[in-house]
């Protein structure tokens, strides 16, 4: 029978780390909302103890996903710990993941702690967290540049005081695939007790090697848990990506011979979804995900495709999410035929009002619009008219007018905590001049660090989706807005991002 591979998703944690990239409560909730449709098998929610905003939305992903494991990161320290057994107490099944470095640069100069100082504290920390809770991770940061012998001991002593799961990082991105397999063959061969423990591999892309390392690991390795994020997000370089190591596994099932619990016709859906809840767009050669994935443009290309599919691809499409329905929908389609895209697409709306208020959202687009496709729902359902997130600012309506050697001219109408605002500029284009009429009235201070407009299908009838990120004493935050009109998507987005600015949240960095 083929062994499980356990697939660990930490968008929601080590994916939020990457500077830009920070999600609100509700945020983070929708997207495990969609983690769990995915089938992944556990979800590693936050960091507990670094905010009270992580400790909050740990929590609430505890509460609301019974299907999943749900974890939170901690350091190896009571506090850190007790803080994460806290936020998971409504979780069906919990898990504490704690860590501490143990490769001799970041003992001596970041801890500043011996190795038999590392060494105890690894051991007090996951006796600790085994009181609270029955599966305890634990990860000896930049593991892949330790000493062998050294960590081998670490190991074999967390082992010893019940962690369950052994997470072996290559937290800089510094392994090759066959050396990284190796060591953890290594590794598994040495400690003892290694039988008495799951071992994971968690591997970051500096070298554009995530993905082939952690394979490795599995392969050569023997590692049966893969850590990896939504595409590829994460800190630099980002993580392994989810569905890259997903449909690798899949499509090689006869060099892997593993099985997963994971439905991958969610993939689509929730690759659109975190970009969009970051900013961070997805390349269009990105594998899996990316809009050109399924694409095959060349002559020869297409001809083979049309004789026989499998001559230029070795995946389905349709298989991780992409509709395999090229029917576009216009404004004649019906409420049946939205929903049946919704389905296709991977798409499950929380509640029936959330359908309604979605294909409400959808008719609206279609009227300006001919064609709407799959890219446009995948937008619209993330709307916040359709998911009911409650901002601060909220967008009502906008006018504008430019003409050349004219300095153009906007008004924005919109409303701050549910009361009508209007507010007037010029500017130096008509999103310039938008933007300043919003800061009339909010005056926010806030730098503005990136403005990017995407266009969400391939024509001028396109809707056009913006992103916009602010920073402001220390807090950086994204704003998306969607809309066909350009000028409209970065007001959406600019208010989003303003609205995001005034929640309370503190943060400080995971890893330290
Ligand atoms: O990359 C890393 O070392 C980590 C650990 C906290 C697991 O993210
Ligand atoms: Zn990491």
């Amino acid at each position: 029978m083929a062994d499980k591979l356990i697939i660990f998703d930490t968008t929601l944690r080590d994916g939020e780390q990457s500077p830009g990239a920070s999600m609100t409560r509700d945020e983070k909730l929708r997207i495990a909302r969609q983690l769990e449709r995915l089938r992944v098998d556990v979800i590693e929610a936050g960091f507990a103890a670094s905010s009270n905003g992580d400790f909050e939305a740990v929590q609430a992903i505890a509460n609301a996903i019974k299907d999943s494991t749900i974890c939170s990161l901690s350091r190896a320290n009571d506090r850190d710990i007790s803080r994460a057994a806290e936020a998971l107490k409504g979780a069906n099944n919990a898990r504490i993941h704690t860590f501490i470095a143990t490769s001799a640069l970041h003992m001596e100069k970041k801890l500043r702690m011996s190795p038999e100082q590392v060494l105890e504290q690894a051991k007090l920390s996951v006796r600790f967290a085994r009181n609270l809770v029955a599966d305890v991770e634990f990860s000896p940061e930049d593991g892949y540049r330790s000493d062998v012998d050294f960590l081998c001991r670490v190991i074999e002593a967390v082992i010893a005081e019940g962690a369950t799961t052994i997470n072996v990082p290559d937290t800089v991105g510094y392994a090759v695939p066959e050396l990284y397999g190796n060591f953890i063959k290594t590794l598994r061969e040495r400690v003892p007790n290694s039988d008495k423990a799951i071992w994971s591999v968690h591997c970051h892309n500096d070298l554009g090697m995530a993905v082939a390392n952690s394979l490795a690991g599995v392969k050569i390795g023997g590692a049966r848990q893969v850590e990896c994020t939504i595409n590829g997000l994460g800190e630099r370089a980002g993580n392994c990506s989810l569905e890259e190591i997903v449909m690798a596994v899949r499509t090689r099932k006869d060099y892997f011979n593993l099985e997963m619990n994971i439905d991958p016709v969610h993939i689509v859906a929730a690759s659109r979804m975190v970009s969009q809840t970051t900013g961070f767009v997805v390349q269009p050669n990105k594998a899996v995900v990316g809009a050109n994935a399924f694409a095959h443009a060349s002559g020869i290309h297409q001809d083979g495709m049309l004789k026989a599919r499998e001559t230029y691809e070795i995946m389905r499409a349709e298989d991780v999410g992409w509709s395999s329905n090229k029917m576009v929908l216009g404004k004649l389609s019906g409420r049946n035929a939205f929903k049946q895209r919704l389905q296709d697409l991977g798409i499950q709306m929380d509640s029936e009002a959330d359908t309604n208020a979605a294909f409400a959202r959808f008719k609206e687009l279609a009227d300006g619009k001919s064609e709407i496709f799959d890219e446009d729902i995948l937008a619209l359902v993330s709307d916040e008219s359709v998911t009911h997130e409650k901002e601060q600012y909220g967008f009502v309506s906008l006018s504008q007018h430019s003409e050349t050697g004219e300095r153009p001219q906007a008004t924005v109408v919109f409303t701050v905590d549910g009361k009508e605002v209007r507010g007037e500029s010029d500017g130096n284009g008509p999103v310039d001049a938008s933007l300043k009429a919003i800061e009339t009235h909010v005056k926010s201070g806030a730098e503005m660090v990136l403005y990017s407009v995407n266009a969400i299908s391939g024509s001028t009838e396109s809707q056009g989706e913006v992103t916009v990120r602010l920073q402001n004493s220390g807090r950086v935050v994204n704003g998306v807005g969607a809309d066909p009109d350009i000028v409209v998507a970065s007001a959406k987005a600019y208010l989003s991002a303003l609205s995001k600015l005034q929640s309370k949240a503190d943060r400080v960095a995971a890893q330290g």
